[in-house]
């Protein structure tokens, strides 16, 4: 199958990002351009590199560059205050210019760490991703949101930093654990359940094959076009943007309350899809037929679809409409919730009832 490439536009600062088997050897040359000095410097997931080092040097050197790698153990634990201020020093440590580019190398946590390393770099350096992960290739490499975690919740420190090449080598996702192959899924199916109905539909009638070969890589390929259209039009969240979010801020709450290390991102993600689509038909505003559809074609691939059923529990309702309320969407105290009136057709709602919420969570607990 040829490449696919996805161009987000944002004017001057538009970048390509290129989807498929052999992205990597297709981008080499225009990645050596953002590597003035000749030298590829690389924060890399210890893991990922470790599986992949030898094809990632023999490239970069094929392209002329000598790879600098810094190995950082992948995982929420890196997005940290600890791991930013380590990042910045190796990149001082190597006399980094603001012309070179950082390249990220590795899942969606050392992609949202080293753009946030490369954003305070001298003020800005450029930045480059190479995603491992199928998380990290449909979602979090583009877009250009990058940051940390902090004790007080996900994501709650960071930047606006747009990357200028972002190469999506599905040739990676072979050595990805079934598991984090699954939680990736989870976001293309949200850009369906967000506003591309056509993409929901191709992927409940591949069901399960939706995560397979060519057909993963086209569904790849139409979830970053679909966030490519989100964020050109909206690149810092002042409006549509927000959409992206659909099934976040229940997910976001099950990761701040989970045993530490028991669940990944892109399950709360999946289950926390179902509660959107669920609370929304709650509310009358979404046919039930829908949120069914949803539901199972999200557990028809294997990934969790009820609160029971994720990695990390027992979670209390009251804990959980808590950590709601200090979501990133909030504004005047009120828990900023994005709904749905059916596949794809996601809406923001910015006056959800946390009394009403509770009561939610606590049925959906004992479904
Ligand atoms: N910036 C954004 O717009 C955005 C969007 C969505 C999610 N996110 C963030 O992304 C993060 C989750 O990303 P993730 O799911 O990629 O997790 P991750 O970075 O923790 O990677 C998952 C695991 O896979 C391993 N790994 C990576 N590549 C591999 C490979 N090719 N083969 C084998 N193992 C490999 C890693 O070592 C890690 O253990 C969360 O922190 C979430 O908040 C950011």
């Amino acid at each position: 199958m040829t490449l696919q490439t996805v161009t987000v536009d944002l004017g001057a600062r538009s970048y390509d990002v290129l989807i498929g088997g052999g992205a990597l050897e297709a981008g080499a040359d225009e990645l050596a351009t953002l590597c003035p000095r000749g030298r590829a410097l690389i924060a890399a997931d210890a893991a990922a590199l470790n599986l992949h080092r030898a094809r990632l040097e023999s490239v970069l050197k094929g392209a002329g560059l000598t790879p600098v790698i810094h190995a950082i153990e992948g995982g929420e634990g890196a997005k940290s205050w600890a791991g930013l201020q380590s990042l910045v020093d190796w990149m001082l440590d190597q006399g980094m210019e603001r012309g070179e580019a950082l390249i990220a190398f590795g899942g969606g946590t050392l992609g949202d760490l080293a753009g946030f390393a490369a954003s305070v770099m001298k003020r800005g350096c450029n930045f480059v991703q190479i995603p491992t992960t199928l998380l990290a290739q449909v979602d979090s490499s583009v877009g250009g949101k990058t940051g940390i975690n902090t004790s007080q919740g996900k994501n709650l420190a960071g930047a606006f930093h747009q990357p200028s090449l972002v190469l999506a080598d599905t040739g990676f996702l072979a050595t990805l654990p079934d598991r984090e192959l699954r939680a990736g899924y989870a976001e293309i199916v949200k850009a369906g359940l967000i506003a591309d109905r056509a993409l929901f539909e191709r992927l409940e009638a591949l069901g399960p094959k939706a995560l397979e070969g060519d057909a993963l890589t086209q569904a790849i390929a139409g979830a970053v076009a679909f966030k490519a259209r989100i964020v050109a039009g909206d690149e810092h969240e002042r409006g549509a943007r927000a959409l992206l979010n659909l099934g976040h801020t229940f997910a976001h709450a099950f990761e701040a309350e989970a045993k530490k290390g028991a669940l990944i991102h892109g399950e709360a993600v999946a289950a926390g899809l179902i509660l959107a689509m669920r609370y929304s038909v709650r509310l009358g505003v979404c046919p039930q037929g829908d949120a069914d559809r949803a539901e199972a074609h999200i557990a028809a691939t294997g990934l969790p679809v009820r609160i029971a059923d994720l990695p990390g529990g027992p979670f209390d309702a009251a804990r959980l409409v808590a950590r709601m309320g200090s979501d990133k969407k909030n504004t005047g105290g009120a828990i900023t919730l994005v709904l749905a009136r059916g596949v794809g057709e996601a809406y923001i709602w910015p006056g959800a009832d946390r009394d009403d919420l509770e009561r939610f969570l606590r049925e959906e607990s004992g479904r």
